[in-house]
């Protein structure tokens, strides 16, 4: 079957993280994702955070399937030919250097342009135009400028960092859609363009609500909804909101049987107005369905705390996955919260290819997360993350480069 990206040619200059996720997303849909790394070294990822001696780590493997890895040393004269002439074969260059470092390899937007006017060029930054734009950014800090960590966590504790990683792979995913979006606005303008996905414009985006939130709280002081209230205090800023809902069904983190030994004995309970007598009923007590006090969603707000605890109650006789089978019957809205290690065993995962297993030459089996998008007529299928320069002389070849050039450019270092 063919792929919806067919015949879309990446040149990706990207490396760790955030832009990796994207050019690993647009290869999933088909696109020929052709990494430059440089020689002898490639991705720092490759030797970082390494369970293996010698051997591509699994930050590296699982950022970057289905790719092709060509070396060239773009610092090189010869190196920077070739770089030409990639981007003269190529549709789309992304990239998440350090601010100005394409410039300085003498890669500006307007020599790209010269070479390809078609040329759409896609940058992740830490910061978009402004006092930060030099900085150099990674994960947490993107975290801690997008307005994340200032409302994660508990009211009595520090700022928190979020597991999943919305600073890198967030932005990733906003630079994937931006270059489809680029792509398609090709078809009509017959023009590239530059595409920009900035990290705290990512992590703000993701933090929509909490900016709904600040303009709540600065309008009536209060947000009924936080664990803030009625007992706390509200201060200037929305504050870290611990386990409470972000939309307007209340909902909190509560314990289930085992979890005085199971770090993980947990399961996430809403309290959904339109079941609310069915977790009346469910928790024994049937009388809170009629109770002024407690009937209405606006008279339940000021004793979230209590009612929380009495589910809780109910919620530590059951394991987590007892209690998501009652609740399910009643469309009760609820999670268990899963490890890990759960997550990797998790057989529907594996049908659906959200958990793939790869075989990779040097490692052997791994588990990675496949493709959480799935077209109907573009199914993906996951291969292995490629070796330093392991499609070099194939793409030198597309290029139209002999045997013996390849081999005179690697003698110079070029590639
Ligand atoms: N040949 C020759 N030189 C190469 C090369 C190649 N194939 N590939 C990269 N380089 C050079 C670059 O030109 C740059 O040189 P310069 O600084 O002399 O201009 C140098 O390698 C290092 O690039 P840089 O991006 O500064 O790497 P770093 O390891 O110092 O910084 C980051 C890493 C992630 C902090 C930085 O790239 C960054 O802020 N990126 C944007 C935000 C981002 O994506 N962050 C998330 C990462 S998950």
């Amino acid at each position: 079957m063919s792929k919806a990206l067919d015949g879309v040619r990446i040149l990706d200059f990207t490396h760790v993280q955030s832009g990796p996720t994207c050019t690993q997303l647009l290869a999933w849909f088909g696109a020929d994702v052709i990494k430059v790394e440089r020689a002898g070294a490639g991705d720092i990822t490759r030797e970082q955070l390494r369970d293996i001696p010698d051997v591509d780590s699994l930050y590296f493997t699982m950022l970057n399937h289905n790719k092709r890895s060509v070396t060239i040393d773009t610092k090189n004269p010869e190196g920077k030919h070739v770089l030409e002439a990639l981007i003269q074969k190529c549709d789309v260059l992304v990239e998440n250097f350090a601010p100005g470092a394409l410039d300085r390899m003498g890669f500006t937007w307007e020599r790209i342009q010269e070479l390809n006017p078609r040329m759409i060029v896609a940058s992740v930054k830490g910061f978009g135009p402004g006092p930060y734009e030099d900085c150099k950014v990674y994960e947490n800090v993107a975290q801690c400028a997008g307005g994340a960590a200032s409302t994660t966590g508990f009211d009595d504790g520090p700022p928190v960092v979020t597991g999943a990683q919305i600073g890198d792979s967030g932005t990733g995913l906003h630079l994937a859609l931006g270059i489809v979006t680029a792509l398609y606005q090709r078809t009509h303008s017959g023009r590239g363009q530059r595409v920009l996905a900035a990290m705290q414009d990512g992590v703000l985006n993701l933090c929509r609500v909490k900016l709904r939130d600040q303009q709540r709280l600065e309008r009536t002081g209060v947000m009924k909804e936080y664990p803030q209230y009625p007992n706390g205090e509200f201060g200037e800023a929305v504050p870290r909101a611990g386990n409470a809902s972000g939309g307007g069904q209340p909902g909190w983190i509560l314990k289930c049987k085992g979890w005085e030994t199971d770090p993980n004995a947990y399961i996430y309970f809403i309290t959904q107005a339109p079941v609310w007598a069915k977790i009346c009923n469910v928790i024994g007590k049937e009388e809170w369905a009629t109770d002024p006090n407690y009937a209405t969603p606006a008279a339940r707000l000021p004793h979230l705390k209590d009612i929380f605890a009495e589910i809780e109650r109910w919620t530590m006789t059951k394991t987590k996955f007892e209690a998501m089978q009652i609740l399910n019957k009643y469309d009760i809205p609820c999670g268990p919260i899963l490890s890990m290690k759960e997550i990797a065993e998790e057989p529907s995962l594996r049908k659906t290819g959200t958990i793939v297993e790869v075989d990779h030459p040097t490692r052997g089996k791994y588990l990675t997360v496949g493709n959480p998008i799935k077209l109907s007529d573009s199914p993906t299928e996951v291969t292995r993350s490629p070796l330093l320069g392991e499609h070099t002389d194939e793409v030198m070849a597309e290029l139209g480069y002999s045997p013996e050039q390849v081999s005179a450019l690697r003698t110079a270092g070029a590639i």
